[in-house]
């Protein structure tokens, strides 16, 4: 049987990777295998990609390159590690997918819509996500979050754009999830980490639930009730 897909999204600062080890957990305490991986990465090609991407040293020539060598290696890594992954029955929790590119990419100047899609079929094909987590926070409070993590580190090349840029991503993901509310979960991620962690528990266990139960549509999701 196919395993489960779960991607998590969200702006800088959110607390992908620390829900994500959360989740990991509580799912291999159920009996699951559990593949974590992220984006862009996730396999050796990918990998070699994201040193470019996240360098910098793709921006001068310009925003389809850099869309171009996400689908790159997302192709890359859905082939080698996620679909093998859910071949095995395995629960895949990928730290970003193709979310991120609709959200980041998708409002940069001068990318047409017939881009992206045709990118995003070519490199995911039928590997679509069974639920996706979005992790919503302010943007202004998100990269402090960041800004305090990194502490001496260098900011990265998406980390760097101006605050409006950060709060156009925020608003697309919320786009994204109020137009595909049987895919998409958003969780306010400006709690205490155990409080997000459970509302995101709450979440898979019951798309996980759903799915083995065979119905095709999966209930209960779309925004997550407030007191969750
Ligand atoms: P990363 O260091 O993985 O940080 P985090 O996920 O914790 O923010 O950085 C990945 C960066 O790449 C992040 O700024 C978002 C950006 N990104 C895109 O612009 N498009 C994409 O398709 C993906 C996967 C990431």
């Amino acid at each position: 049987m196919r395993g489960f897909f779960i991607t998590f999204e969200g702006g800088e600062g959110a607390g992908k990777s620390t829900q994500i080890r959360l989740l990991e957990q509580h799912l291999q305490e159920k009996g699951h295998a559990v593949l974590v991986t992220r984006e862009p990465g996730g396999s050796p090609g990918a990998e070699a990609v994201r040193h470019v991407l996240l360098s910098g040293a793709a921006e001068p020539c310009g925003p389809e390159m850099e869309v171009v060598l996400f689908a790159a290696a997302r192709l890359d890594h859905v082939e080698q590690v996620i679909r093998p992954a859910l071949e095995q029955g395995a629960v895949v929790l990928c730290d970003r997918f193709y979310d991120s590119t609709r959200a980041y990419q998708g409002t940069a100047k001068g990318l047409t819509k017939t881009l992206l899609s045709a990118l995003e079929r070519a490199a995911v094909s039928d590997t679509t996500p069974d639920l996706t987590i979005i992790l919503d926070i302010d943007a202004e409070v998100g990269l402090q979050r960041a800004s305090d993590r990194r502490g001496e580190g260098s900011v990265d090349r998406f980390e760097k754009d101006a605050i409006a840029v950060h709060q156009k991503r925020r608003e697309a993901f919320l786009a994204i999830a109020a137009a595909e509310p049987e895919r998409c979960v958003v969780i306010k991620a400006d709690r205490k980490v155990d409080v997000v962690a459970a509302a995101i528990m709450k979440a898979v266990d019951s798309a996980m639930k759903k799915r083995k139960g065979g119905s095709a549509k999966r209930e209960g999701s779309g925004r997550e009730k407030s007191n969750a």
